[in-house]
């Protein structure tokens, strides 16, 4: 009998099959020649939440959550944000490479050339209430930028797909400023194409009435440094909507709105938010004990903690507690700071966090040195969905690429009524 192979016995028919097992997995489609009878649908695999099912092949990112390790194109995530550049990096996600001088010169000029909005954008922010969230504004802007470039719903074709690439990855940080700015009340900010990508944005977000705005090059550098380690993640839950609606065949802007609306839920990008709200509620490291005894009953989730994948440290977790000491060297230390060392320190040593192996999140500090630059926290996922644009996307052309994939469409099992005849409205009870 071939090795990589899994034998499975229906005990309901008594028939034996042979499957084969390629890369640590089974097809599921395998499966479905298990049947009790010519009537019988086949056997499916059922696992609600994609607990332990792969929904592609990938070569962009690899985590071994046990161990605490997450690559982009195998380069470890430590090494890359210390050396290179989100632009670099975004670069290397979709080309599996990291760029030479020409490569990273083109790559860059498109990227810089390509964050001006049109004007009319403009003038839908405007209809925003100055209290909406900045994400909603992002999400709807970037959706509705598929409205100014409606061929990219009709063209396949792989040259006219990387220019929408480098629209969104360059106009994205430009709407998030002006649903930002907009928040504030303030004039928009246009791009500074002198600047770097995380400089630029900081100058559409911040600059005043000074006329050439000069970043701080320790916020500057905190910035890239978190758009690396935000850019991509796998196949979490924004990307499993990128793919699962890109795989539909629509246009780029509609598809990363999508990601972007997962990505707003508090179970996702929204983590850094609620883990602020969270430390703010305990108060001050007096408070902790009573937190821990609520998360224990059952009454409190520590945010910031836990990941379905990481059984370990997250990786990134580690890379943003040493930049969070860098940014407040810059700006002021900030006083939540000591609760979540704290809260750290004692959840680590308890015997649920640590049965569980729930561990701090990149969520946990993040948060913290967003706070610190001078973000408030409805700016946090807007801030997480700008970098993860890249990730999105390379995602997104890996899977459009991929000959195996076709539009996602899961099976369920129907435990609703058996058929029954329609009742009118006067007979009902
Ligand atoms: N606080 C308290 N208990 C927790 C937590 C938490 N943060 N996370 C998980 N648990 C418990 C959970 O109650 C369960 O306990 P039990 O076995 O007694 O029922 C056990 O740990 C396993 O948790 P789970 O809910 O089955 O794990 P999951 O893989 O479905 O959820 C998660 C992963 C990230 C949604 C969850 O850990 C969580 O809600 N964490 C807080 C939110 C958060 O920080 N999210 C950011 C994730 S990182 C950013 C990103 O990549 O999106």
């Amino acid at each position: 009998m071939a090795e990589n192979t899994l034998t499975i016995t229906d005990n309901r028919t008594g028939s034996g099959y042979t499957v084969p097992i390629v890369d640590g997995a089974v097809r599921a489609m395998d499966l479905r020649q298990i049947r009790t009878g010519p009537e019988d649908f086949g056997l499916l695999a059922y696992d609600p939440a994609f607990m332990n099912t792969a929904s592609t092949r990938s070569a962009i990112t690899f985590i071994d959550g046990d161990k605490g390790i997450l690559w982009y194109r195998g380069y470890p995530i430590e090494q890359l944000a210390e050396q290179s550049t989100f632009l670099e990096v975004a670069y290397l996600l979709f080309h599996g490479e990291l760029p030479g001088a020409r490569a990273l010169e083109e790559w860059t000029w498109q990227i810089t050339h390509h964050t001006w909005v049109h004007e009319n954008v403009k003038k839908f922010m405007d209809g925003f209430h100055p209290d909406a969230h900045p994400m909603s504004m992002l999400i709807s802007s970037v959706a509705a930028l598929s409205t100014f470039y409606p061929d990219a719903r009709v063209n396949r074709d792989p040259g006219h797909r990387e220019l929408q690439i480098y629209r969104l990855i360059a106009k994205v940080p430009t709407l998030a400023a002006f649903a930002y700015r907009h928040s504030l009340g303030r004039p928009y900010v246009y791009p500074d194409n002198d600047l770097t990508y995380a400089g630029n944005l900081l100058n559409m977000l911040f600059k005043m009435t000074e006329l050439k705005y000069k970043p701080d090059p320790a916020l500057e550098r905190a910035i890239d440094v978190l758009f690396i380690l935000h850019a991509d993640h796998e196949q979490n839950c924004s990307t499993n909507a990128m793919r699962s609606v890109g795989s539909s065949g629509v246009d780029p802007y509609s598809a990363v709105a999508a990601a972007a609306v997962a990505l707003y839920g508090p179970l996702h990008g929204g983590a850094n938010e609620a883990v602020l709200r969270m430390l703010r509620s305990i108060g001050s490291s007096a408070g902790i004990p009573e937190f821990i005894r609520q998360v224990k009953a059952g009454d409190a989730k520590l945010m910031g903690f836990g990941h379905r994948v990481y059984k370990n440290y997250d990786p990134r977790a580690r890379i943003i507690k040493r930049i969070a000491d860098e940014v407040f060297a810059a700006t002021r230390p900030n006083p939540l700071l000591g609760i979540a060392l704290e809260l750290e320190r004692i959840a680590l040593q308890d015997d649920y966090f640590v049965t569980r192996k729930l561990y701090p999140n990149v969520d946990f500090y993040s948060g913290l040195i967003y706070e610190a630059i001078g973000f408030p926290v409805e700016m946090f996922p807007v801030l997480f969905a700008i970098p993860r644009t890249a990730g999105w996307l390379a995602q997104w052309q890996e899977m459009l690429g991929d000959p195996e994939q076709k539009i996602a469409r899961p099976r369920q099992i129907y435990t609703g009524a058996a058929r029954r005849e329609f009742v009118p409205f006067g007979r009902r009870p």
